[in-house]
């Protein structure tokens, strides 16, 4: 079979979308453990930033990958969700879960929902945070700070001051909830498409995604709560 027909099969799509996921998975993973260092202080945080933008070509390549597997795996799922609809066009008047190894549940079914807001939503955050003051395109001499004699990028300043902001702190905190949602489904089935399991373990892998999803949000969750509340 040609590459090109593969790729748009049915299991071609699950397969994009299933390995995209996973490499996305462990971006937001690696993500939130790097935010966890605010919690040894601004300065920590800083440098961590810093380090990450010295990487220079290197991070421009994570980049574009990162873009790259946003895009393919948004245009995929999308594409999964139109041929399910063309598939049975009719919604469930009821919807039942089949239970087993089908793994239905409430976040499959809002797969589209969760993910058409988490990339909305990382539109928002790139804006505000990335290139928000201090950033790329966005010289400010105030979101400079000195560390070690190492003048660097504040944005350990910008995360305080967004997270002293109500609608910020629980708009970010129901997304993450979403982020959850949309993990718990997705990590089980990425799995399931590449192959990776026997129905025997259909259901342990079931709840490590589910785990995995869940340790991810509240990760991302525990540092803007605890900024917005004074503890940090
Ligand atoms: C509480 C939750 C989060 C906080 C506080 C946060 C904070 C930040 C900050 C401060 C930056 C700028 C980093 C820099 O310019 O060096 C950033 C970048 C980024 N964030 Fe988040 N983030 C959160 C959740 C997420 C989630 C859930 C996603 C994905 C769905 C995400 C995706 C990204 C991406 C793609 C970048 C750009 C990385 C790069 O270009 O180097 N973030 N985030």
């Amino acid at each position: 079979m040609r590459l090109s027909t593969l790729l748009n099969s049915p299991i071609g799509k699950k397969l994009i979308t299933g390995i995209t996921g996973l490499g996305l998975t462990f971006f937001v993973l690696m993500h939130m453990v790097g935010n966890l260092s605010m919690f040894s202080g601004d300065d920590a945080y800083n440098e961590y930033a810093h380090f990450l933008a010295s990487l220079g070509p290197l991070l421009y390549a994570v980049e574009a990958g990162l873009v790259l597997f946003f895009l393919a795996h948004a245009v995929n799922g999308f594409k999964i969700w139109i041929g399910k609809r063309k598939a049975r066009p009719q919604a469930y008047a009821v919807y039942k879960s089949a239970g087993g190894p089908s793994m239905q549940s409430s976040s499959s079914r809002s797969m589209i929902i969760t993910g058409i807001i988490l990339l909305v939503f990382l539109v928002f955050h790139l804006i505000s945070f990335k290139f928000g003051p201090g950033g790329p395109g966005n010289a400010d001499a105030s979101y400079l700070t000195t560390v070690n004699g190492v003048e660097m990028r504040d944005l350990a300043r910008l995360v305080r001051e967004k997270f002293a902001l109500s609608w910020y702190t629980f708009g970010y905190t129901a997304i993450m909830l979403l982020l959850v949602a949309h993990l718990r489904h997705g990590v089980w089935s990425a799995l399931q498409s590449l192959g990776a399991m026997r129905p025997s373990l259909s259901a342990l892998i079931h709840t490590i995604g589910g785990l995995l999803g869940l340790g991810i949000g509240l990760g991302f969750i525990v540092m803007p709560l605890a900024i917005y509340f004074g503890l940090i």
